[in-house]
């Protein structure tokens, strides 16, 4: 019999599940960024990257690298999408993941476009997986805590919902703003040329330790179990389109270096 507790069982199931481990910035954090990047590509890169791409544009390509999740003879990505290192040490002070991580994962991609032996479905492949890990690396729960999952394993409410702090930076705020991803990519703050130079100054790495001190951050705002809401979006969200704006930047200042 089908009673209105079974009922209750199975709703809070599917919403538990549904909000307890999602892995990436959502889709449209990774379709913002590959968007900006867009605006801030040479000619030459463009056509470079169109060739490759087949006309398709970074923003659609953007997600590929969780569409695959789906398929296991693509598993072996899985690790690619974070990199989790002690908080006061530099990546490498420990010993690497040997499964990979971010880090490896970026510098795979870079080397398989610099190279010219690298086939054009190669090329495709890790030109795809670079736009989506270059977007991963600013959502600073990307650099976490291994223990946490960089915070999947920190439950919270947002708004009346079941979530978790991973999902919370990765897309309940981004959803929750409302706006499509051409409307973020056309509405980010206006920077000066210095203010540019400045995002795209430094390497992954660099990029990398800036997201892990942004982790600190958000590890701090907020307590196990909290409800999180309107405060928490008014305090954070402008360092998620802060995050949105430096990865599209980052992003086309690495294809440049590659194909312009
Ligand atoms: N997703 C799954 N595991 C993770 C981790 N350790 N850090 C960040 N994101 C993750
Ligand atoms: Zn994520
Ligand atoms: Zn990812």
């Amino acid at each position: 019999m089908i009673t209105r507790y079974t009922v209750f069982l199975l709703l809070f199931t599917i919403s538990f599940n549904a909000s307890s481990f999602n892995n990436d910035w959502g889709k449209t954090g990774h379709r913002v960024t590959g968007e900006i990047a867009d605006n801030y590509l040479t000619e030459k890169a463009k056509r470079n990257i169109a060739n490759i791409l087949k006309g398709k544009g970074l923003a659609f390509v953007s997600i590929y690298a969780d569409e695959i999740k789906s398929d296991d003879r693509y598993k072996g990505y899985s690790p690619w999408h974070y990199v989790n290192f002690s908080f006061d040490k530099k990546y490498g002070e420990e010993t690497p993941s040997k499964q990979g991580d971010l880090v490896q994962g970026i510098q795979k991609c870079v080397e398989v476009l610099k190279s010219e032996d690298s086939s054009e479905d190669d090329k495709e492949f890790y030109l795809k997986m670079l736009v989506h890990f270059i977007g991963d690396l600013h959502q600073p729960l990307h650099v976490g805590r291994g223990e946490d999952k960089g915070g999947n394993d920190i439950q919270v409410r947002w708004f009346r919902d079941g979530s978790n702090l991973h999902r919370v930076w990765d897309s309940e705020m981004i959803d929750y703003y409302g706006m499509s991803y051409t409307e973020l990519a056309n509405n980010t703050d206006e920077l000066s040329l210095s203010e540019i130079e400045a995002i795209k100054k430094g390497e992954v790495l660099d990029w990398i330790y800036e997201s892990q001190s942004l982790a600190k951050k958000v590890y701090a705002s907020a307590n196990v179990g909290e409800k999180l809401g309107y405060k928490y979006m008014y305090n954070n969200f402008p360092i998620v389109r802060a995050q949105l704006q430096k990865g599209g930047i980052r992003l086309a200042k690495i294809l440049n270096d590659i194909f312009g």
